[in-house]
Parts: C-alpha cells; sequence; structure tokens
C-alpha cells in the first residue's frame, strides 16, 4: 500500500577541513576534506501526484528553483529510472539550512528526498545504490545521506567515517548573499595560478583534525580547522573578513568560512556560549542569520 505522506529530513554541514588539490579533467578538484554534520536540518515531505511538483517554504524560499534545476527534482528523476518506476510525487521542501551558504543544503535536500522517496515508492533501493545515485547528483550529496563526521576524498563523494564521540557546539552566521561554489573554486585557481596563494602541490593532511575530533577538547579543535576555500571566498567577499572578526572578538575560539561560504562557523566550548555568541552577533549587525547548533548528527532519514 502507498503511504499517504513520507518526511524525512537532513543535516546542514560544516567542513571542519578541506584541502583543495588540482583541478581534474572532469572539472572537479581532488579534496581531502573532513564533514561535519550539524543540528540544523531542512525537511523533505513526499505525497502522491502525477509527474513531479516541487515546492519550497522557509529560509531563502525565493531563490531556491522549483523545476529541473532543483537537486531534488534530479534526485527524483535519477531514482525512478534507476527502480524503474514512474517519477509521480509531490514534494515539499521546508527549508531551514540557508541555500548557496556552504552549508550543504542543496545536497540535504537531494538526500532526504532520495530517503523519503525510496520508502514512498516502495523501490528498496540498497545502500551502495543510494550512495551511488547521491554521487551522481552533486559532491556532498553521499554525505548529507550518511551523517556523523567524515573523511571525504576523491571529489568529496569517497567518505569514511571519522570518529568524533564529543558533542561540539557552534554558532553559524551567514552574511550577505549567496556565494557559487564554482566561482569559488575558481578564484582559488586563478590566485594560485598568479602566484597569490601556494600551489596546490600535496593536499594538507587531516590527521590533526581528526586526532583533535577523537578526543581533544574544543581549543584543540580551534587549532586545527582549516580551510583552503577560505582565501578565495575573502577575494570574493571582502566582508567576510570582518564577520570572521566579529565571532573571534565575541568570544568563539575559533572562526572560519564554511564549505565555499559565505557561512561562517564559529566553534564555542559549550551549549551556553553558543547561545550568547549567537545573541551578541545578532547585535553587530553583519549577519542575516545566526544559529546555535551542534553535531555531529545522523545523516538523512525518515521522520515519524
Ligand atoms: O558537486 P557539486 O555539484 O556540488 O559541485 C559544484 C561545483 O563546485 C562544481 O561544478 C565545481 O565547479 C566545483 N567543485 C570542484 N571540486 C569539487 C567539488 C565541487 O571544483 N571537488
Amino acid at each position: 500500500m502507498t503511504p499517504a505522506e513520507v518526511v524525512a529530513r537532513a543535516p546542514a554541514k560544516v567542513n571542519v577541513h578541506l584541502a583543495v588539490g588540482p583541478l581534474r579533467a572532469d572539472g572537479f578538484h581532488e579534496l581531502r576534506t573532513v564533514y561535519f554534520a550539524v543540528s540544523l536540518f531542512d525537511t523533505v515531505t513526499v505525497g502522491p501526484g502525477e509527474g513531479l511538483a516541487v515546492s519550497v517554504t522557509g529560509v531563502d524560499a525565493g531563490v531556491v528553483p522549483t523545476d529541473r534545476r532543483n537537486l531534488v527534482w534530479r534526485a527524483a528523476v535519477l531514482l525512478a529510472e534507476h527502480a524503474g518506476v514512474r517519477h509521480d510525487a509531490t514534494i515539499g521542501i521546508a527549508k531551514a539550512i540557508p541555500a548557496a551558504a556552504g552549508l550543504a543544503g542543496g545536497s540535504a535536500d537531494a538526500a532526504a528526498a532520495l530517503v523519503a522517496l525510496d520508502a514512498f515508492w516502495g523501490t528498496r533501493v540498497g545502500r551502495a545504490d543510494l550512495d551511488l545515485l547521491a554521487a551522481q547528483l552533486g559532491s556532498d550529496v553521499p554525505f548529507s545521506l550518511l551523517g556523523g563526521v567524515a573523511l571525504g576524498s576523491g571529489r568529496g563523494e569517497q567518505l569514511s567515517p571519522v570518529l568524533a564521540p564529543t558533542r561540539r557546539h557552534w554558532v553559524l552566521g551567514m552574511a550577505g548573499e549567496g556565494l557559487s561554489t564554482p566561482a569559488v573554486y575558481g578564484e582559488l585557481d586563478r590566485l594560485r595560478a598568479a602566484g597569490r596563494l601556494p600551489g596546490d602541490s600535496g593536499l594538507g593532511s587531516a590527521d590533526p583534525v581528526i586526532a583533535a575530533l577523537r578526543s581533544g577538547p574544543p581549543a584543540a579543535l580551534a587549532g586545527a580547522l582549516a580551510n583552503d576555500l577560505q582565501t578565495p571566498a575573502l577575494a570574493l567577499r571582502p566582508e567576510l573578513g570582518r564577520a570572521l572578526r566579529a565571532a573571534t572578538d565575541a568570544g568563539a575560539l575559533a572562526a572560519l568560512v564554511s564549505g565555499s561560504g559565505p557561512t561562517v562557523a564559529a566553534l564555542v566550548e559549550d551549549e551556553s556560549s553558543a547561545i550568547r555568541l549567537a545573541a551578541e552577533l545578532a547585535g553587530v549587525g553583519i549577519f542575516r542569520t545566526l544559529r546555535a547548533v551542534h553535531g555531529p548528527v545522523p545523516g538523512a532519514r525518515l521522520v515519524g
């Protein structure tokens, strides 16, 4: 029997380590990254329909397309083709994750849609095949399915889980409009070609951040955070420098750009520090959204 409705949710991520290697022939860069899933979730609700219909509510709803440009649409078509079923569904995306923010919001939506539609259509696609479909949709989608903390290689889609037993607390601050991921990677290539950044010989080791995640205090994790996309994001959006300084001036242990930005992820000691920092940064007037979050949290799963 077809269920009336299926709901799934998936988390945002920050990259606590993001080392970018050379540009490959396929247009992607070789990465070594450590993904960290945080407690900010988009929710995808699937119900009956003829053909596909996608709607978006919540944060940044106005800028997210509702046609085949939406990763959720592509996820539905891909899953239906893979399983040999008709792509009939009405899909509602309730967004809490800002769009084009470096938080993998679109990837979270796609991962939640895969999980919800697999249950709704009864396609019972195995985990390995879901991972392959996810990787076809985007470099971060496999991580949005997996969640927790994971080391990503290849273009980010090849994952191995990282032990991270301690809950960590963050404030996520979005300053200004979204940034285009290809534009930030392109700026990195330009800065490297112009000799304004060291070349891409050798991907920075993730060992220090992995060790800090396994057993270190928050200050050790703070000292190990690194993101090769931060300098190009700052070059494209200089006011991000002020946003990073505002976070550390207000007491964050460290602040870095999340993924390709422009979200600033500020690491703090504990939950009450996160709430305090978010309140203080709200008064600074730089950030259009501020969220106190924690992690790691699980990846895409059914709700209810
Ligand atoms: O995989 P995804 O669709 O999220 O990638 C968006 C864009 O980000 C790519 O088209 C590419 O320009 C850039 N990218 C990259 N190297 C990666 C991941 C993404 O250059 N490993």
